[in-house]
């Protein structure tokens, strides 16, 4: 049976306020997301919940995330690591990492977690070339095309036992046409391929339906 749309956001809202407390400062992260470069593209309140617990049930202290825009999910990843944690995000936009420290602020984790500002790429080079400390979780949600690239960083700035979370992988289930000239599809086909290719890695990925509609999600764990 095929249910409507209407009905997957309904279960979400359901979910959400049966199980996931958001305070003033997640709603207003959520909400300041509508003045980002990209409105509406940050996790659902279930799936920034997902995030913080899959990060503490990895035990993870240092997180890195690639795509910023309001930091919704920023905040969730800096509170689920605790006072002792780190969060380093990367976004390509000035006026959205703005909005971002200020929502950050707010959710009284600012001097946990680095904005750093530019193409998370080159950002990501700078802290391979800076010999950062590995991180334990790392999350993939920026510009779909650079996917593969994200992975490949990742792999240089993570150790084995890492996890890595990839976003939008189903987009509508547009990811199955292999003659795609979606740019954002053929994104998210070869990081998967990469994953698939890489010894290294053990990866699944889950469809999900809700309030952002028809998408999903990859995990990844690096064995070695
Ligand atoms: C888009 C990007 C996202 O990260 C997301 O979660 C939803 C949509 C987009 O590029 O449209
Ligand atoms: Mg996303």
């Amino acid at each position: 049976m095929y249910a409507s749309e209407t009905a997957w956001r309904e279960v979400d809202a359901y979910f959400v306020e049966t199980l996931v407390d958001e305070d003033k400062a997640l709603i207003a992260a959520r909400e300041s997301g509508q003045r980002t470069t990209m409105p509406q593209a940050e996790v659902a309140p279930n799936q920034g919940k997902l995030l913080a617990l899959l990060c503490q049930m990895a035990g993870a202290r240092r997180v890195l995330e690639f795509g910023t825009l309001a930091g919704y999910s920023t905040v969730w990843l800096a509170r689920a690591v605790g006072g002792g944690g780190f969060v380093t995000t990367l976004e390509l936009e000035e006026h959205n990492a703005g909005i971002a420290r200020t929502n950050l602020r707010e959710a009284g984790v600012a001097e946990r977690v680095e904005v750093l500002v530019g193409p998370a790429g080159e950002s990501a080079q700078r802290l391979i070339e800076e010999g950062a400390e590995p991180y334990d979780f790392v999350f993939i949600d920026a510009d779909k095309p650079s996917n593969p690239a994200y992975l490949k960083a990742s792999l240089e700035l993570t150790r084995p036992g890492s996890v890595i979370v990839i976003d939008n992988v189903v987009r509508n289930g547009a990811v199955t046409d292999p003659a795609s000239e979606d740019e954002r599809v053929q994104g998210v086909r070869a990081v998967l391929a990469d994953i698939a290719a890489d010894a290294r890695l053990d990866a699944t990925s889950l469809q999900t339906v809700g309030s952002k509609g028809w998408d999903g999600f990859t995990i990844v764990r690096r064995a070695r």
